[in-house]
This record gives C-alpha cells, sequence and structure tokens, in this order.
C-alpha cells in the first residue's frame, strides 16, 4: 500500500509534536513538506524532523509538492481558510481543535470537505487515548448504567501563545484548554448538550502580563445535556504544577474515573522530611502520548480505507457551538441555550 503523503501545515508547538509522531511512529504517514511563515521555526522544525521541502505557505507548496493529505497545526483563526483551501485541491484534512473562531467557519468546512469528497478528522486526541477509550467501551456497554453526571477537569502547567490568550483570536482558554472536556463530556454522555452557565476568574494574568479584555485563567461550566446528564468541567492555565487531566462518571449503576494526579507509577524517598515523591505529568504531550500516535494512525488508515474518521467536523462544531455558548454566558452572566448560538452564529 502507497504512504500517505502528508505536508504538516505549521511548525509550531503542535506541529513539532505531530512531525515527531509521524516520523517516529506511524510509518504509513510519510511527512513530505513544511508550512510555516516564520524562517526561524520553519527551519528548526524541517531540521528537527529532516523534512527538506520548506514554504512559507500552502499555496507554495501545493505547486511544487504532490501530497495526499495535511495535518493543519496554526493558530485557530487560519484554520477555514486553510482547510477550505486544502479540500479544494483534494487534499485530505485533519485539523486541530478548535475547529474555527465560528459556526459559519465551521460550516465552510465540512461543505468544501463534502463537496471535495475529502476526509476531515479533528485533532480529539482523547478519543485515542487508552483509558478514554476504555471508559467509552465500558459506558457503551452499560457497565456503570445510564451517564448521571460528568465531572472534568483540565489543568495545563503554563501559558499558551500569545495568539491564545486573546479572546478574538482563539476564543479563550474554553476553546483552547477545555474543547476537550466539552468534546468528551458529549462522547461520554452520548448527548447533546442543551444550556451551559460559565464563570471564569482571571488569577495570574497581570502577573505574566496578559492585558487582554476578558482573559480568564481559571473557569467553571455546568452543562446541561438533553438526555437530563449534567456535566462540571473547570479549567485552570496556567496551573504551574503540571498537566493535569482527569475525568469521573457517575452512573445509574456504578462511578468510573478516567486518569489521576500521578504521571508514572514510580515513587522515590530519599528524605524523611519530605516523604515519597512521585512524578507528575510535565506537558499534554507526555499525559497523552498514545493518543497523539493512535489518531494520527487512524487518520493514515482512515485515508488508506476512504473510511469516515471517528471523529469529525460534526464533533468539531458541536465542540465550537459550546465555546461559543459558553463565552455568551459568562460575558452576559446568564445561562445560555446552544439554540441562541446556533442560531445567531451563522
Ligand atoms: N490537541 C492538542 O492537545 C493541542 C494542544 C495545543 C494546541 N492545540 C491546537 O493546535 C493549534 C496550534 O497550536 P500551537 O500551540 O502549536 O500554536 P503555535 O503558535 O505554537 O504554532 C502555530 C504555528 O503556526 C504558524 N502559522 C501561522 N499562520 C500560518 C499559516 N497561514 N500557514 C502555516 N503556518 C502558520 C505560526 O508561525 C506558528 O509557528 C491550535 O489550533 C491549538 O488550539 C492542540
Amino acid at each position: 500500500m502507497a504512504n500517505v503523503r502528508i505536508c504538516m501545515i505549521g511548525a509550531g508547538r503542535v506541529g513539532k509534536l505531530h512531525s515527531g509522531t509521524l516520523r517516529r511512529h506511524v510509518p504509513g504517514g510519510e511527512l513530505v513538506a513544511l508550512v510555516d511563515p516564520f524562517q526561524k521555526v520553519l527551519d528548526e522544525t524541517g531540521d528537527q524532523f529532516e523534512i527538506d521541502r520548506r514554504f512559507s505557505s500552502l499555496e507554495q507548496a501545493l505547486e511544487a509538492v504532490d501530497f495526499d493529505a495535511v495535518v493543519i497545526t496554526t493558530p485557530t483563526p487560519t484554520h477555514r481558510d486553510l482547510a477550505v483551501l486544502a479540500a479544494e485541491q483534494g487534499k485530505h484534512v485533519f485539523l486541530e481543535k478548535p475547529m474555527a473562531l465560528t459556526l459559519a467557519e465551521c460550516d465552510d468546512i465540512m461543505s468544501a470537505t463534502a463537496r471535495h469528497g475529502v476526509i476531515l478528522q479533528m485533532g480529539f486526541m482523547r478519543r485515542f487515548d487508552p483509558d478514554f477509550a476504555a471508559a467509552w467501551e465500558r459506558i457503551q456497554a452499560g457497565e456503570i448504567g445510564e451517564v448521571m453526571i460528568i465531572k472534568s477537569l483540565t489543568h495545563g502547567p503554563g501559558l499558551p501563545p500569545p495568539w491564545a490568550t486573546d479572546l478574538k483570536t482563539s476564543n479563550g482558554n474554553l476553546a483552547e484548554v477545555n474543547s476537550h472536556d466539552l468534546d468528551t463530556a458529549r462522547w461520554l454522555s452520548a448527548s447533546t448538550p442543551l444550556r451551559m452557565y460559565v464563570e471564569v476568574a482571571n488569577f495570574k494574568g497581570a502577573e505574566r502580563g496578559v492585558t487582554s479584555d476578558h482573559y480568564y485563567d481559571n473557569m467553571f461550566a455546568t452543562v446541561k445535556f438533553e438526555s437530563g446528564a449534567m456535566a462540571s468541567i473547570s479549567g485552570v492555565c496556567p496551573c504551574d504544577y503540571g498537566y493535569d487531566s482527569r475525568v469521573e462518571i457517575v452512573g445509574k449503576k456504578g462511578i468510573m474515573q478516567i486518569g489521576e494526579l500521578k504521571g508514572e507509577s514510580i515513587v522515590v524517598g530519599i528524605d524523611r522530611d519530605q516523604g515519597l515523591v512521585t512524578p507528575i505529568f510535565r506537558r499534554w504531550p507526555d499525559r497523552f502520548r498514545w493518543g497523539y500516535i493512535r489518531e494520527l494512525e487512524h487518520f493514515v488508515d482512515c485515508v488508506h480505507a476512504e473510511r469516515r474518521p471517528i471523529v469529525t467536523g460534526e464533533d468539531g462544531r458541536w465542540a465550537v457551538a459550546m465555546v461559543l455558548a459558553g463565552t455568551r454566558s459568562f460575558l452576559e452572566e446568564r445561562p445560555v441555550y446552544l439554540q441562541e448560538v446556533i442560531t445567531s452564529n451563522g
């Protein structure tokens, strides 16, 4: 079977992560080009992962290199144009979360990929994490009964890049950090979100020099689903102490927990005053190592088999709708029905 030839768009944090994953762990996915307008990063990532064909725009890469698919790892405001252009050129699209800034942009991406018959997979890697995937299967099999309550948290260690601390270019931490919780709560509850109420707070922004309007580093959301299930989702970023992602699901028959604070099953004892020391996950690539590998394996498999991925544009669009409802909720200090943003965000 021929390799799936991939053009990586974006050479920043996630561009590096996915380039390394493709190089080391996904032999069927061949990295043939790299695009980034920022020359220093383009060269750094190109050198690190031995990608010789380097371009400052997708247009240039399309002119010069033959490839089958793109992996888009650029800031959110660029997602729509890049994904639509790639689809129009018949390239399959792996797109990082959040899908886009608005629902209209999501619709453009979905219709372009559908019209040109190419695959669209969203970068919700938690769905491929062995623990999350096992939990979903066991819930589906009825082990804990009907889902009643989900408590999900994501705490990230440091500030994201500057574009991601500005609501106008990122939709804030609800999108940047908690998109994953919004997606998994919808997935694990197997229900449609109905209403959201969100509170936010800013504890560390000033001391870290973040001055953008409505910036928040703490977020607490309550989500009501059509099934009657409820979710609480919290986000802290920067939390400084490490990367922390945990979920608790209460069903009619039992309870399930995913993840723990401990990063590795090592305990070290050196000093009786300090007690036992055990590592914590340092960064998201450590916690979700397998999720990042399996999601790209899945993408390559889907391209080979011309199969619909398990995480689609629909899922990306729902997460964006939840981000928009949540943002409106804290700005207007009231619960917001999903229907309000779905009908008005055109
Ligand atoms: N799945 C995850 O766990 C995860 C984690 C972090 C970030 N993300 C997402 O990945 C995306 C990128 O985030 P990041 O942290 O890597 O950002 P980043 O700022 O580190 O990197 C983005 C790169 O894209 C480049 N770029 C900008 N416009 C471009 C264009 N038109 N064409 C090509 N390159 C362009 C920038 O120069 C930069 O090098 C965002 O959507 C973010 O939300 C996902």
